[in-house]
């Protein structure tokens, strides 16, 4: 972070705000993990998925459609991912939590599982989590047994296929067009509810409903204060925006 931020009033206030919060809740999205090298959401896509549109693929049709295209695509990202280690933005949020236990709520859009990574504990992960897999279809068994299938048992191909009922995995994130887990939606919005303050890091605040936290917020009282170095679809209604990088800020902000 420029040595100009955090002598800046607007960080001052920041930093007051937190102090005085007894509820904190962060909403990261993929600005979060730039810094740990992972391209944020709507960079072009790079090499061979560079003619690829990430909005065709990351769809149950478009899963329905090239089951084996989508499934190595995100096997691409899942291997490209695995090596990356979180940022010092990451670590200043978890080890708040640990300083003040139960007082810090992370909210993500991410995928990358970078904030479990880093210790945050009992992060809200509303797009699911890039590393874990779900079967496509409800199990044949399911329907006549009660008996779900184990994805461990299934037949290692791309995509993997189960093989008592022929159901196929698919990665367990949210595609374009479906509903987040609900009881994961339910938590974020009672953090959003209850905080004093939002921290929204990273994130354009281009999609909904995870956009719509920043604003529950507002209305139930909280400031909102926005971490980005570019201007987002949220900044209008934050009452401070920090023009600076997550990995740059946090440590500063974030330390008592
Ligand atoms: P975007 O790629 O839309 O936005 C990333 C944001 O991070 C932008 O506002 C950047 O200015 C900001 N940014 C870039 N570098 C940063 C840094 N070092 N520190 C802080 N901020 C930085 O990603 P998201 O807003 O996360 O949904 O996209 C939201 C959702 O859109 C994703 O979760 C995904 C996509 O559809 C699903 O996968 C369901």
């Amino acid at each position: 972070m420029t040595a100009s931020l955090d002598t800046h009033p607007d960080f001052l206030q920041a930093r007051a705000w937190l102090q005085a919060a007894q509820r904190v809740a962060v909403l990261t999205g993929a600005g979060m993990s730039a810094e740990s090298g992972i391209p944020t959401f709507r960079d072009a896509q790079t090499g061979l998925w560079a003619r690829f549109d990430p909005a065709e693929l990351a769809t149950e049709d478009g899963f329905r459609a090239q089951p084996e295209l989508v499934w190595n695509w995100y096997a691409e990202r899942r291997a490209a991912m695995a090596h990356v280690e979180p940022n010092a933005g990451h670590y200043a949020i978890a080890a708040y939590q640990q300083r003040h236990p139960g007082r810090l709520t992370v909210i993500t859009q991410n995928v990358d599982g970078l904030h479990q990574k880093a210790g945050s504990t009992d992060a809200l992960a509303l797009h699911g989590n890039i590393f874990q897999d779900r079967w496509l279809d409800l199990c044949f068994h399911a329907r006549h047994s009660g008996r779900v299938c184990a994805p461990a048992r299934a037949q290692p191909d791309s995509p993997p296929r189960c093989p008592d009922c022929g159901n196929l995995l698919r990665p367990d994130v949210v595609w374009f067009g479906e509903s987040l887990p609900p009881e994961t939606l339910h938590a974020a919005d009672q953090a959003a509810q209850r905080c004093d303050l939002m921290l929204v890091v990273g994130t354009s605040g281009e999609v909904y409903p995870a956009a719509g936290l920043a604003h529950q917020a507002r209305r139930a009282g909280a400031k909102v204060v926005i971490v980005n170095p570019h201007a987002s679809d949220l900044d209008s209604i934050a009452h401070l925006v920090l023009r600076g990088t997550a990995a740059q800020t946090l440590p500063t902000l974030l330390c008592d």
